[in-house]
C-alpha cells in the first residue's frame, strides 16, 4: 500500500572472511578460507502504516542500518520479503526509487564540488519532477530549513549541520511518501536538531509522509515518534507506543527534581532527603548545582514530599515521567540478562573451501 513499509521474516547474514597473516597465510587462504557468519537480522517482521512516524532504536551493531538499507533496496536480504509503497525494492526498483527518500549519514545525494542548487536541479531531472512542482517544493524546503544563504555554495564548503539540512531537502524534493532516516541529527547542534524535527513533523502532518527514523538521540525519537521499534542483536525486542515502552520497562515510577534556593538550603535538607529516600523508597540520582533529583519506585503523594522537605529552602519541585534514556537502558539491560541462544548472531565459525 502507498505509504507503507512491510518487512516479513527478514534475515540478513553477512559472511566475513578472516585474512591470515603473511605470505603463507595468503597461500593458505587461497585453498581454505575461514569465515564467520554475522546474523545482522534474524527473522524480523515489522509493518509501518501510512502516515506513521516510527522511531527505530537499538544499540550499536544491532541491525538498524541493515534494516533501512534493505527497505531502500541497497542490500538484498538473505531471507524474507520486503515492500515499501507496495513495491518490491528490486523487482520494481525504478518505481520504488521514485517513492522513497533515504538519508544515510555517510551517503550523499549532493555533488561535492557543485553548488547545492545545481545538485537539486540534477535531482529534479533524475526524478522527472515537473517544473512547477519543483519550484513549489524548493520554496518550501528552502524556507523551512533556512537554506537560502547556502544554495549557491559548493557542498564542500558547508558545515556538517548545513550539509545535513541540504541533504534532507534533497531527499524530499520528489515528495516521497516513505522516508527512511538513519541518524539524521548526529553531530548537530540543538538548534539545528530542533529545526529538523519540526520540519519532519510538518511534512508528516501535511503530506502524511511515513517516516522510519533510526537514532541514538532519544530526544529525536521522543520529539517525533509515537511508536518505537527496538532491535537488539538482530531481533525485534519491542514494538509499541512510547507509553507502553515506559510502562513495560521503566526502571522507576517518577523522577522528582527539587530546586533549592541556595547551597545552604540543600545542606539543611540533607537529613530530610534521607528520610524521604527511606520512606518513599526513593533513590537519589544526582545533585546538579542547586537541584537534587530523586527517583521513586512507587506511587506517592506530593504532600508527603512537601511535608518532608523544609519548604522555605525549596524554590521549585518538578515531577517528571521516567526519562526515555533510562527506559531504553533498562530494556537493553534486561536483554543482556537473557542468555544467548545458539542461533544468536554472535559468531558461527565455519570453514569453506575455494577449491
Ligand atoms: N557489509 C557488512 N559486512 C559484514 N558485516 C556487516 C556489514 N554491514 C553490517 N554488518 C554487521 O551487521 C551487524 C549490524 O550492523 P548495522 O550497521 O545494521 O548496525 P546498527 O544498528 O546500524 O549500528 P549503529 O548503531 O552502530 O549504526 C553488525 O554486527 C555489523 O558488524
Ligand atoms: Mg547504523
Amino acid at each position: 500500500m502507498y505509504g507503507s513499509i512491510r518487512l516479513s521474516k527478514i534475515s540478513k547474514h553477512f559472511k566475513t572472511f578472516f585474512r591470515r597473516q603473511g605470505l603463507a597465510g595468503v597461500f593458505l587462504d587461497l585453498f581454505r578460507r575461514e569465515y564467520h557468519i554475522v546474523k545482522a537480522l534474524d527473522n524480523i517482521s515489522v509493518t509501518v502504516n501510512p502516515g506513521e512516524i516510527v522511531g527505530y532504536l537499538g544499540p550499536n551493531g544491532s541491525g538498524k542500518s541493515t534494516t533501512l538499507k534493505i527497505i531502500a533496496g541497497i542490500l538484498l536480504p538473505t531471507k524474507g520479503q520486503v515492500e515499501a509503497n507496495g513495491l518490491n525494492p528490486w523487482a520494481q526498483h525504478q518505481e520504488h526509487n521514485h517513492h522513497i527518500g533515504v538519508l544515510f549519514g555517510h551517503r550523499s545525494q549532493l555533488s561535492w564540488n557543485l553548488p547545492v542548487i545545481e545538485s537539486f536541479r540534477f535531482l529534479k531531472e533524475i526524478y522527472s519532477i515537473p517544473e512547477r512542482q519543483y519550484q513549489g517544493r524548493l520554496e518550501e524546503v528552502v524556507e523551512a530549513l533556512e537554506l537560502e544563504p547556502l544554495l549557491h555554495l559548493p557542498v564542500r564548503e558547508l558545515s556538517l549541520g548545513q550539509r545535513t539540512r541540504c541533504e534532507l531537502a534533497a531527499v524530499l524534493l520528489h515528495n516521497p511518501p516513505v522516508l527512511l532516516l538513519d541518524e539524521p541529527t548526529i553531530g548537530l547542534d540543538i538548534e539545528v536538531k530542533l529545526k529538523i524535527r519540526a520540519f519532519l513533523k510538518e511534512i508528516n502532518a501535511k503530506y502524511r509522509t511515513t517516516i522510519l527514523v533510526a537514532s541514538h538521540d532519544l530526544q529525536d525519537v521522543e520529539g517525533l515518534a509515537d511508536r518505537v521499534v527496538v532491535i537488539d542483536k538482530g531481533r525485534i525486542i519491542f514494538d509499541g507506543s512510547l507509553e507502553k515502552l515506559r510502562l513495560d520497562y521503566s526502571p522507576y515510577f517518577k523522577r522528582i527534581v527539587l530546586h533549592f534556593k541556595d547551597e545552604e538550603a540543600i545542606f539543611q535538607a540533607q537529613h530530610q532527603l534521607r528520610r524521604l529516600e527511606i520512606s518513599l523508597q526513593a533513590t537519589r540520582q544526582s545533585i546538579d548545582g542547586l537541584s537534587v533529583t530523586v527517583t521513586l519506585k512507587q506511587e506517592f503523594k506530593i504532600q508527603s514530599i512537601l511535608e518532608t522537605i523544609p519548604q522555605e529552602g525549596l524554590k521549585d519541585l518538578v515531577v517528571e515521567d521516567p526519562r526515555i534514556e533510562d527506559v531504553v537502558l533498562e530494556i537493553y539491560r534486561r536483554q543482556d540478562e537473557i542468555p544467548l541462544l545458539p542461533s544468536d548472531p554472535v559468531v558461527k565459525l565455519e570453514r569453506s573451501s575455494n577449491v
